[in-house]
């Protein structure tokens, strides 16, 4: 395994449940790397769209994500990082609706997650690793000493992402905003491969609820007891 010593905490869950803003307040608090794995295959559905390669087509797919001439540039550790795409900041493309949508397209082909897995290991690095997905704990990282499912009402997810996107400017229905985070939920939980499932070890949190804080509290509370930090 990769990850040798270095502490891995996996934050896995379905899209909206809030693991993305956990995984990085904790990597920034911490100081430890941050692993956005969708920002991966999202970026393998925007290059594959640009290059012309269908999203149906396993082989192509999975020859651009071995080649993907990626790298995520932040200023330290924890803090977020732009996405440089062969030179071109696509910051901005990777965190769009539509390369969500491409993301769980491509996210269903096992060639695709295995030519990513290596590159998503190797940033097991020291001091320690948060890595953010659907899989860190049951497939990349099944060692990790702490797995943590985040997890919230699809109702409350969309909300989320409402606002956000509002406050981002960008014109949205909730319904419709609902409808998507439904069918992504079903493709990513139906999905022969590696599907969107807790690990049997992770410890199960539901954020409907509970404010990001408290939820920051408790895992913080969870790495303090298996002297993780
Ligand atoms: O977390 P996200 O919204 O950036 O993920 C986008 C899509 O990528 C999501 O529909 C599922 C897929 N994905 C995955 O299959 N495995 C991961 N480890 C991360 C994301």
């Amino acid at each position: 395994m990769a990850q040798g010593s270095v502490p891995v905490l996996t934050i896995d869950g379905p899209s909206g449940s809030g693991k993305g803003t956990l995984a990085q307040r904790l990597a920034r608090q911490l100081g430890w790397h941050l692993l956005d794995s969708g920002a991966l295959y999202r970026v393998v559905g925007l290059a594959a769209v640009e290059q012309g390669v269908g999203l149906d087509d396993e082989t192509g797919l999975a020859a651009i994500a071995e080649h993907l001439p990626i790298c995520f540039a932040a200023s330290a550790p924890g803090e977020p990082a732009a996405v440089i795409l062969d030179g071109r900041d696509i910051s901005k493309d990777v965190r769009s609706e539509q390369a969500g949508y491409y993301a769980s397209r491509v996210a269903v082909f096992e060639a695709v997650r295995n030519a990513l897995q290596a590159r998503q290991r190797a940033f097991a690095q020291p001091p320690g690793l948060v890595a953010d997905g659907r899989d860190m704990g049951t497939e990349v990282f099944p060692d990790a000493p702490l797995k943590v499912y985040l997890t919230a009402s699809a109702e409350e997810r969309a909300q989320r992402r409402y606002k956000q996107l509002k406050n981002k400017g960008e014109n949205v229905s909730l319904a419709t905003l609902l409808e998507d985070i439904r069918a992504r939920d079903k493709r990513d939980s139906e999905r022969v491969v590696a599907p969107l499932r807790p690990a049997p070890d992770a410890h199960i949190i539901d954020s409907t609820v509970l404010p990001i804080d408290e939820v920051e509290q408790q895992v913080l509370g969870l790495l303090r007891a298996r002297r993780m930090i």
